[in-house]
């Protein structure tokens, strides 16, 4: 934890119990490329649309400078917003143009739902495991985290019954439940859509709400999987749903959005007037322009082939060198899989002995709440080609075994 500036600058409470991601502490050696890595998350540049963002671009420029480079809406450009609802209700979402606001990335939205929702000490539910930057926005408005079990088909009923349960009889007060049902960063999982609806009509009964984190829907690998998101299921207005550009399109463009009820929005946005004014609006205007020119579409069918076929080389690396030594998610949409070591050895002190081999993973720890997890790693396929991902699992092994 980074110490005051100087005694006559106290940092704040907030301040002080952010807490660092574990995972961009990594970064460094992601960039190596002596060390073959499974490690961050970011999708693989392949995947950009450059030519199509460039033509966007100058078309934003010259034709809109007006409004592209110039201050803009909080809420977001409003024709942008329009699209956006287009495609929550593609996503079977009831959603009008008042109930979405763009966001500086979902990052953003996580940030500024925080600062609207939460009060020191209040509880935030969370997957076990769970995104590290949903947990640092948590901490930084100093909510207590619990976490909530989850099996291959997402989090488990029971458990969340269990645990917001005891949470209501100890006089704690649940805000709101984390999910991230599709593809989730860490775990690679997809919620079933019975858990969707348990995990929904559970929060309902017991009174808070459930704020979903969807950055990795579109991404998936066969048809017909269950990715409608709970917020389908909402006919209470308790769901926050959050979409990202930054994996179909592009991250730089920090183009997210929140589908949700107006009066929690009006509160958002003038959260948001205090943070940036305005989200990016050249950024806009270029999602907008794409969107409009049917260019979406066959983009994200790109990015998602791309990525089932890194998926299955990872697949059949790990069957081949850590079959009955360790079990993995098989990912049916997203960046990730999640590896657990049969032997419940550290992954985390293994760390630096992979990284002399040459091969980088992110040990499953940070990701879990309750400082479980030690034995976990998770490891992306989005990065390396087919022959160094081979490599890499082959190293991997015989660091491991
Ligand atoms: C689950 C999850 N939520 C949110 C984000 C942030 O994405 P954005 O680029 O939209 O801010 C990420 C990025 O990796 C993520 O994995």
């Amino acid at each position: 934890m980074s110490r005051p500036v100087a005694p006559s600058l106290p940092l704040s409470a907030d301040a002080l119990n952010f807490r660092p991601s574990a995972i961009r502490a990594l970064s460094a050696l992601l960039n190596d490329p002596g060390v073959i890595s499974f490690a961050g998350g970011a999708p693989n540049p392949q995947t950009f649309p450059d030519e199509i963002l460039a033509s966007h671009a100058a078309r934003a420029i010259r034709e809109g400078k007006v409004s592209s480079l110039q201050y803009g809406p909080t809420a977001g450009q409003k024709r942008l917003r329009e699209l956006v609802a287009g495609i929550a209700r593609d996503r079977g979402i009831a959603a009008a143009v008042e109930n979405v606001m763009i966001t500086t990335g979902s990052q953003q939205a996580l940030s500024l739902v925080s600062h609207v929702l939460l009060d020191p000490g209040d509880v935030v539910l969370v997957e076990l495991p769970t995104y590290v930057g949903g947990t640092g926005a948590f901490y930084g408005r100093r909510a207590a985290l619990e976490g909530v079990a989850q099996d291959d088909d997402g989090i488990v009923p029971e458990s969340l019954d269990e645990v917001s349960g005891r949470l209501a009889a100890e006089g704690r007060r649940v805000k709101f439940l984390y999910t991230i049902p599709n593809f989730q960063n860490p775990s690679g999982r997809l919620m079933s859509r019975a858990r969707r609806e348990e995990v929904y009509a559970i929060a309902r009964r017991r009174g808070f709400a459930i704020l979903e984190d969807d950055p990795y829907g579109e991404l998936a690998f066969e048809q017909g999987l269950p990715t409608a998101p709970i917020k389908t299921l909402d006919s209470d207005g308790i769901v926050i749903y959050l979409g990202s550009f930054s994996k179909i399109l592009a991250p730089s463009l920090r183009c997210g959005w929140i589908a949700a009820d107006p009066l929690l929005l009006r509160a958002v946005e003038t959260a948001k007037e205090a943070a940036d004014l305005c989200s990016g609006m050249l950024d806009q205007a270029i999602v907008a322009s794409l969107i409009e020119s049917g260019e979406l579409a066959p983009q994200v069918e790109r990015v998602r082939s791309f990525y089932r076929d890194r998926r299955d080389t990872l697949m059949e690396a790990l069957g081949e060198h850590f079959g009955g030594r360790a079990s993995w998610t098989r990912s049916s949409g997203g960046l990730f899989t999640f590896l657990t070591l049969a032997d419940g050895r550290d992954t985390g002190e293994l760390l630096p002995r992979a990284i002399d081999a040459g091969v980088a993973y992110v040990p499953g720890a940070p990701f879990f709440v309750d400082g479980r997890g030690r034995e976990t790693m998770r490891l992306t396929f989005a990065k390396e080609p087919d022959d160094r991902m081979r490599d890499g699992v082959a190293r991997l092994a015989r660091v491991l075994f």
